[in-house]
């Protein structure tokens, strides 16, 4: 399978193609950037270490690089600065996004490629990439609060002392201020959450709140997200790639699931190699219900504003 990312110069990008790299699953990796330099660089970078890790063709260049890709995953755009909401981001995102999609439909891509939206604001571009690029709505998905949710269980997991891989717990919603996290389905090592040693109300609302803080407070230390988001985006290609049938809290157009439709956001997804499979309407509490549902009527409203 062939992956080509676009902004993959970018510290995200490139973040990504070292996540596929070391996870040795998909075939090929290309790294296409507006700088053709760093694109080369970063790709010169990776293809050095593939003599310890997999027999990969990693490969980087312009556009055309994704006519032929399966999994075509967008990641450039410009960052947040450290006080900046994701929706701030978009009038300065939207133009650029817009400018890659026209570029994708040029070189023309497969009939069958899937559209991996990571750009912020993510959902609002992924329902944008949905509408332009005239694909099927299960070939178009965005990262959303995949990242939210990896950084929660790990979060969660440094508090409590418990392994990070064993602490199952999920964000939904926007990838954003309005991020529902569903704690009434959380669980350590299939323990409630409410029943792991040391938990309380106090340290689950001190992690909550560091987590919808994460994004501002990388940005703030090291200029933005790297490593994480991009071992996010390389989770979601090998279910793609393995056609895995795992649930990811991946962004869509909704039709119908929470009562949501007509707003990309997320909510738990079969992902498989043709992208969203079904979404799957997990159980939870009224108020996270009714939260996730006010975080779609935020994203609407975003939606209207901004791409009319
Ligand atoms: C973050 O939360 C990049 O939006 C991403 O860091």
């Amino acid at each position: 399978m062939k992956v080509s990312i676009i902004g993959g110069g970018g510290l995200v990008g490139s973040s990504a193609g070292f996540a596929l790299q070391a996870g040795g699953i998909v075939r090929d990796i290309c790294l296409v950037d507006v700088n053709p330099d760093l694109a080369d660089g970063q790709a010169l970078d990776l293809l050095h270490g593939s003599a310890l890790l997999y027999d990969q063709r990693i490969t980087s260049g312009g556009t055309e690089q994704c006519s032929d890709a399966d999994v075509i995953c967008i990641t450039a755009g410009l960052r947040r600065k450290p006080d900046e909401s994701r929706l701030d981001l978009i009038n300065r995102n939207v133009s650029l996004f817009r400018s890659i999609l026209t570029d994708l439909k040029k070189h023309g891509i497969r009939k069958d490629a899937l559209i991996f939206v990571v750009s912020n604001p993510v959902d609002v571009l992924t329902y944008l990439a949905a509408q332009e690029l005239g694909l099927p709505e299960n070939q178009v998905i965005g990262l959303g609060t995949v990242l939210d949710t990896t950084r929660l269980r790990s979060l969660l997991a440094q508090r409590l002392n418990a392994p990070p891989t064993q602490v199952t717990a999920t964000i939904l919603g926007e990838h954003g201020d309005s991020m529902v996290p569903i704690w009434s389905a959380a669980q350590i090592a299939g323990l409630p959450l409410e029943k792991y040693p040391g938990v309380t109300q106090a340290l689950l609302a001190e992690v909550e709140k560091r987590t919808r803080g994460s994004g501002a407070e990388v940005i703030k230390k090291k200029g933005g997200a790297g490593f994480a988001v991009g071992v996010s985006i390389a989770d979601v290609i090998h279910d793609i790639a393995l056609d895995s049938h795992r649930i990811q809290p991946i962004s869509t157009v909704q039709n119908g699931a929470y009562g949501l439709h007509d707003v990309a956001i997320s909510v738990p997804t079969i992902v498989g190699r043709k992208g969203a499979i079904q979404h799957i309407e997990i159980d939870m509490w009224p108020k996270e219900k009714a939260a996730l549902q006010k975080s779609a009527s935020v994203l609407r409203e975003t939606i209207d504003k901004v791409l009319g």
